[in-house]
């Protein structure tokens, strides 16, 4: 916190207000404006988030423009080259690297201790249609860990809320594998607690009980660095809604199914999918031209999914380390001549050199990246989302873990800015002519 201030006025009353203005490490000052409904009467008006911070925390920094990411202090540069998930997992959790001692405690945990599934959770899967879209299965499965452990509403004792993360992180690859088996119909494979963490959750994903299974480590490598850049993204909107929900003290496995809900849209973590949907069209189409074209009018609502960022207008970090590995990994598998990849490298070059995309800063994102990797290695598109989800459970119950630790902390309820009727009186049904459309019904 400095001295520093923001001075608000009001010019058609003249009067003014001190606001302080609060510094992080890191970072743009932050003006904080919790006083200026009380002293001023005012409030703010931010759709979407753009200029507000919602909280304060500890866990990841990012800088839009500069195109940086870290974790805990860390460049996520330096975690992709020397760590792995799981170590990237505890980082976050707990603040700090781990001594070899912790984190072969913490692989127990999350590898061995926590990782069973309830066998009447199995049940929940048979109630789903054949079709249904794995993130549907993952929401509703998640929501109904509530119904298994109920001493997680217990929410304001750390040692409880440490159990239910951890509990989180361990049984996300199992629930999300299962949804797999279950809309393929091929029958589910426990956990294995002699795999690392991508490993086992590449067996049960790909492994039947009657066949031998091998691992391809080229695999591991690829789908460990997707899990370990998805982590965690600070306040993005699945993390906050995720926040949002466990404000009002629910408990974890509702607002981390929450978070998973809204992580599914096309526009944030459905983006992977749609990604290889629409390069599959170009490339039957053989038009990429028109699909630009389409992107850069005003007046078509479509877009380049794979282009853009919300925070990073420079470029994002996480794409430029998965772009290599995605060229690697595809040569490595001698997949660079599929008429996907030809359409994804078109698609790149094309958009990089055109104005539009220059002007607005739009760039290929990870999303578009991890789409064609995890297609390189076979996991099926509906699951793309659900790979994220799996990454993003590290994120969402540190996030959690720090709101409920904070004294700061309060329950989230957004103002609104009313732009409805004022008062008006209730008519009787007899006595009502045609009423006038809503626009014309004025303030
Ligand atoms: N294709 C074409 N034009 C685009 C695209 C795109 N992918 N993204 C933004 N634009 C244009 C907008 O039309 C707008 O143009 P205008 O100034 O002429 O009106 C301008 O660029 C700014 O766009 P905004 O919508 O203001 O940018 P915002 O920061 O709100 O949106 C978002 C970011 C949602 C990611 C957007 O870029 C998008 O929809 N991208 C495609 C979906 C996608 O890939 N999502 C994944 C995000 S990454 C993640 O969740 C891990």
């Amino acid at each position: 916190m400095t001295s520093d201030t923001v001075t608000i006025t009001d010019n058609r009353s003249g009067e003014s207000i001190e606001l302080p203005i609060i510094e992080g490490t890191d970072g743009y000052p932050t003006i904080d404006i919790r006083a200026l409904h009380r002293l001023l009467g005012f409030y703010t008006y931010d759709p979407g988030f753009m200029s507000t911070a919602s909280c304060a925390s500890a866990i990841t920094f990012t800088d839009g423009e500069k195109g940086i990411l870290r974790y805990r202090g860390y460049p996520i540069e330096q975690l992709a080259e020397h760590s792995s998930f799981l170590e990237t997992a505890y980082l976050l959790i707990h603040g700090e690297l781990p001594t070899s001692e912790q984190f072969g405690l913490f692989r127990e945990e999350i590898m061995v201790e926590y990782n069973r599934l309830h066998e009447a959770l199995q049940s929940f899967f048979d109630g789903f249609r054949e079709d249904a879209h794995p993130m549907a299965i993952l929401v509703g499965a998640v929501g109904a860990l509530s119904s298994f452990y109920p001493d997680a509403t217990n929410v304001h004792d750390p040692a409880v809320r440490m159990k239910a993360a951890k509990r989180l992180i361990s049984k996300m690859p199992t629930i999300a594998a299962w949804s797999y088996k279950y809309a393929t119909g091929q029958p589910i494979m426990y956990p294995r607690t002699d795999l690392d963490y991508t490993e086992n959750f590449l067996y049960m994903m790909f492994a039947v009980p009657t066949d031998e299974f091998e691992i391809n480590p080229l695999h591991v490598k690829a789908l460990d660095l997707i899990l370990m850049l998805h982590a965690d993204h600070e306040q993005n909107a699945s993390t906050s809604t995720v926040r949002l929900t466990g404000s009002s003290d629910a408990n974890p496995f509702a607002a981390i199914a929450a978070g998973i809900a809204s992580l599914w849209g096309p526009v944030h973590g459905g983006a992977n999918e749609a990604v290889i949907r629409m390069l599959q069209e170009m490339s039957e189409s053989g038009d990429i031209d028109s699909y630009i074209a389409r992107a850069k009018d005003p007046h078509d609502r479509f877009r380049l999914v794979g282009f853009g960022h919300r925070i990073y207008k420079s470029y994002d970090p996480r794409a430029a380390i998965i772009r290599k590995t995605c060229h690697q990994l595809l040569e490595d598998l001698g997949a660079t001549h599929t008429p996907l990849f030809d359409t994804a490298l078109k698609l790149e070059e094309i958009a990089l050199k055109d104005e539009y995309f220059i002007e607005r800063k739009l760039y290929p994102n990870v999303d578009f990246y991890s789409g064609i990797i995890l297609r390189a290695i076979g996991i099926p598109l509906e699951m793309y989302t659900v790979i994220f989800a799996l990454a993003r459970t590290v994120g969402w119950t540190c996030h959690w873990n720090e709101m409920m630790e904070d004294p700061e902390s309060r329950i989230g309820r957004p103002r609104q800015l009313y732009v409805g009727y004022r008062k008006r009186d209730y008519v009787p049904i007899e006595q009502r002519g045609a009423q006038p459309a809503a626009e014309e019904g004025g303030r």
